[in-house]
């Protein structure tokens, strides 16, 4: 039987445990349940409010821009195939291209485009003028080269960041563009007023999209970064022994609910980056609801790291416009 006696007496333990494990606790805002035993510790970044802010403060350079250049920055979105989740993705980006008063163009090509074809409006959206940042979603169908796709796009229109002199002005720590989920994750972290200087990130996941360019911003000698960086991956041996060595644990790994509680260190920031259509809806590639029973901060999905891609997008798009136009 647990008496008021004794539910004093477990609270009073669990706020000494927190206090020795959770560095974030109590500025990580850890809730203290008035009864049950929920413990809720995690402060939940809120990605999608962060994206506001951050669109308010570009619609706003992108009015000054326009009127003193009179060019409209204008992103191109090419999607080729049927895939649903990308339809949604480029309708989004899009969308938020209207909403800040850049302009947008859609070029739709069917899943039996080829190589050839799609090379063919690569090269003709570089050659538009009117064109600042060009986006081709990936995936591609199979059978399409997406690496030489990516490099086909003119670099200075390269808002992905993908095409190989980006990679490599990125890597030299003087990027034209920074690659937009990761750019997102940075922001997040450095709007959050999460310290990266000095501390141990763990990164889940060496895509070229996102694991890999996250891993290289993160640990650049500049603001918002000099961390120490781990890329771990499929074959990384005591993968949740090197998790839970993390202070920053940013997870792309693209498998539902992949790190649990137990990969977490108590008061970890994590950073969820994944996102999974399961029968139950989309679902990141962290157990949220285990695992924030002990970050100290966690990014929920949808609505974490997903809307600042494209803000990120958004502000790549102006800077490209920026360079073309030699302001
Ligand atoms: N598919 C998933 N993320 C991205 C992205 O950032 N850019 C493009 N082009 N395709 C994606």
């Amino acid at each position: 039987m647990d008496g008021g006696g004794g539910f004093a007496l477990r609270w009073a333990l669990l706020g000494c445990v927190r206090l020795c494990y959770n560095p974030g606790f109590p500025r990580n805002r850890g809730v203290f349940p008035p009864h049950g035993d929920s413990i809720v510790t995690a402060k939940i970044l809120d990605g999608k409010a962060l994206s506001q802010q951050i669109r308010a403060e570009l619609a706003e350079e992108i009015a000054d821009f326009i009127q003193d250049s009179s060019v409209v920055p204008c992103l191109a979105a090419v999607l080729v195939g049927d895939d649903p989740a990308s339809q949604v993705y480029v309708r989004n980006k899009q969308k938020a291209c209207d909403q800040t008063g850049m302009e947008s163009k859609f070029q739709r090509l069917p899943e039996d485009t080829s190589m050839e074809e799609l090379l063919t409006v690569v090269n003709r959206l570089n050659k538009d003028a009117s064109v600042h940042g060009i986006l081709v979603q990936s995936p591609l169908p199979g059978g399409l080269d997406e690496p030489r796709i990516f490099q086909a796009v003119n670099p200075i229109k390269d808002v992905d960041a993908f095409h190989p002199e980006n990679v490599g002005l990125l890597v030299q720590n003087r990027p034209r563009f920074l690659p937009c989920t990761p750019q997102g994750v940075q922001q997040l972290l450095l709007r959050s007023g999460v310290e990266t200087a000095g501390a141990h990130v763990v990164v889940v996941g060496r895509s070229d999209i996102v694991g890999k360019p996250t891993a290289i911003i993160l640990m650049q000698r500049a603001a918002g970064a000099d961390a120490t960086v781990t890329v771990c991956h499929s074959r990384t041996r005591n993968l949740p022994d090197v998790c839970r060595s993390a202070d920053i644990l940013i997870v792309a790994i693209g498998r539902p609910r992949f790190v649990t509680a137990d990969m977490v260190r108590p008061g970890a920031t994590v950073i969820d980056v994944g996102i999974n259509r399961t029968d139950e809806g989309l679902v990141g590639d962290v157990d949220f609801e285990s695992v924030k029973e002990v970050a100290g901060l966690l990014t929920p999905v949808p609505g974490g790291v997903g809307p600042l891609t494209i803000a990120m997008l958004l502000k790549n798009t102006l800077h490209a416009a920026r360079l073309q136009i030699g302001t």
